[in-house]
């Protein structure tokens, strides 16, 4: 039996669609409007893609979205100064610093400038300790996504053995952290790792986050397992042009798999809705009221 599909976009239309309810409780009732600061360093035209949609969904469910686009050239104290006026700025709840910096920016040092509790990122080093140590934190956007894939499709995931392929500090990492905060006996594999496809066969979950198009194949997987793919690659298509690939190849993995995320449509759609109720969660937080549980790990 083919695997079911689970649609990310249906999904993270829906996210969005109780993010943008929040939004209305906080405007009407706590006079409050949450927003959302991204600072975008160059011009990286996938950045600037991501950085646009991000925009344009922050806006659509009735938050406040500033966008500051800084010179490739930016120093790092003109940077820094930046972020500290936006940490303490009372209409601002969260900022986002676009990833990849440009070389001669120290990443780290930046990242961790952001006020923890406006991170909505997951990136600053209290939150990653917090989510560590399975305190309440900010949690990055993607895993996050992922997580509440897997608990709508699953319901509970206590005692799955989970295989996470990929050891970034972006998906891999946060990833392993929340499946180990809900139950699962979690395995993080990376490009390393000796005999994958055996590690791989264990699993009732698969994430792949490696970052290689189509590596994982159907021959590797469980029957029955949950496929999601977080992979997403642009390759050559045989007659010309080109197409959206993930790290896991859709068509022997769906033939194997019990359930699966597709590319494009399946975690992409999520990170952004992700961040979004990140930055709800942080409204709340900031402003001493009870948040709501339907966004956090
Ligand atoms: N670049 C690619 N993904 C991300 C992300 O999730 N957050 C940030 N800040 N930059 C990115």
């Amino acid at each position: 039996m083919p695997a079911h599909i689970i649609d990310g976009k249906t999904f993270a239309a829906s996210v969005r669609g109780k993010v943008a309810k929040h939004v209305s409780q906080l405007r009407e009732i706590h006079m409050t409007k949450p927003g959302l600061a991204v600072v975008l360093v160059g011009e990286d035209p996938a950045s600037q893609v991501y950085v646009r949609s991000k925009g344009k969904q922050t806006v659509e469910v009735g938050m406040k979205s500033i966008e500051h686009k800084l010179d490739a050239s930016t120093s790092e104290k003109v940077l820094l100064a930046l972020i500290e006026k936006l940490n303490t700025d009372t209409e601002i709840h969260g900022i986002l610093v676009q990833l990849p910096l440009p070389k001669h920016l120290d990443e780290d040092m930046i990242i961790n400038s952001i006020d923890p509790a406006k991170d909505v990122d997951g990136f600053h080093i209290s939150n990653v300790g917090l989510l560590g140590t399975g305190q309440k934190s900010m949690v990055p956007c993607t895993p996050l996504g992922c997580l509440m894939m897997l608990r709508d499709y699953h319901g509970s995931l206590s005692g799955m053995d989970a295989v996470v392929i990929g050891r970034s500090n972006i998906v891999g990492k946060p990833m392993a952290q929340l499946l180990l905060g809900d139950s699962c006996t979690v395995t993080l594999a990376h490009s390393r790792t000796k005999n994958l496809p055996e590690v791989i066969q264990r699993a009732d979950i698969v994430v792949a986050a490696v970052g290689r198009p189509q590596m994982v194949i159907g021959d590797w997987i469980k029957p029955g397992a949950t496929v999601i793919d977080v992979g997403i690659n642009r390759i050559e298509k045989a007659g010309g042009g080109t197409r959206l690939v993930g790290d896991a190849d859709f068509a022997s993995c769906s033939s194997v798999a019990g359930a699966i995320t597709p590319v494009p449509g399946g975690v992409g759609p999520m990170t952004i809705a992700c961040l979004l109720a990140n930055t709800v969660t942080a409204c709340y937080r900031i402003n001493g009221l009870e948040e709501p549980g339907e966004f956090t790990a």
